[in-house]
């Protein structure tokens, strides 16, 4: 059963500070090139000889099989991250407990953000369920979520990302991100990782 793409759940025309071109074109091209390169790995490893497949045909395919399940799972959190919408009551007490107040939370993931400006990668608001606890995590490319835990809001920091509307300017496209939070479908994700 191949993977099919989820539908763009931003209204890419009302992302303040973001055209919707480049949403567009990044849900179709980056989003939609990842669910369509893990669909051609996945007919691969059916038609696999495993019993006598090099190791660098095995190796090769689940490394890259890895590379594009996350960036479809990763995009998809994005995507899910824009459209201005505030927490609800549990998300702001957990931010609270774990990062200060949500004011110092921000302002931890977008200097996150913006220190991965000009390089590529991820910064992700995850629930870690081993400490019940909210963390911002880094990832170079997009394998890197903690163990068990899971992303409830991820800031793409691959220059696909901005560079149509902001040339080299990633701390723009930082703050743009930032004012544009969708803290209450992050509130959704916790409620549901945490069995509310
Ligand atoms: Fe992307």
């Amino acid at each position: 059963m191949p993977y099919e793409l989820k539908p763009l759940s931003c209204n890419p025309g009302t992302i303040a500070g973001m055209s919707e071109k480049i949403i567009v074109s990044h849900y179709e091209n980056n989003y939609g090139g990842a669910v369509k390169r893990l669909n051609a790995i996945e007919q691969k490893l059916t038609e696999l000889d495993w019993a006598t497949a090099p190791i660098f045909v095995i190796n090769g395919l689940k490394r890259e099989q890895m590379v594009a399940m996350n960036s479809m799972l990763l995009h998809e959190v994005f995507f899910d991250s824009l459209g201005a919408s505030p927490a609800d009551a549990a998300l702001v007490a957990m931010i609270d407990r774990d990062f200060g107040s949500l004011g110092q939370w921000a302002t931890q993931f977008a200097a996150m953000g913006k220190a991965q400006g000009g390089g590529s990668g991820w910064v992700l608001l995850a629930w870690s369920p081993r400490d019940g606890r909210l963390v911002n995590t880094w990832a170079a490319d997009h394998t890197g979520n903690v163990a068990g835990a899971t992303p409830i809001l991820a800031l793409d920091m691959y220059e696909h990302s901005y560079h149509m509307d902001f040339g080299a300017k990633a701390g723009a496209y930082v703050d743009a991100f930032m004012n544009n939070l969708n803290l209450g479908a992050a509130s959704k994700k916790l409620a549901a990782v945490m069995g509310a």
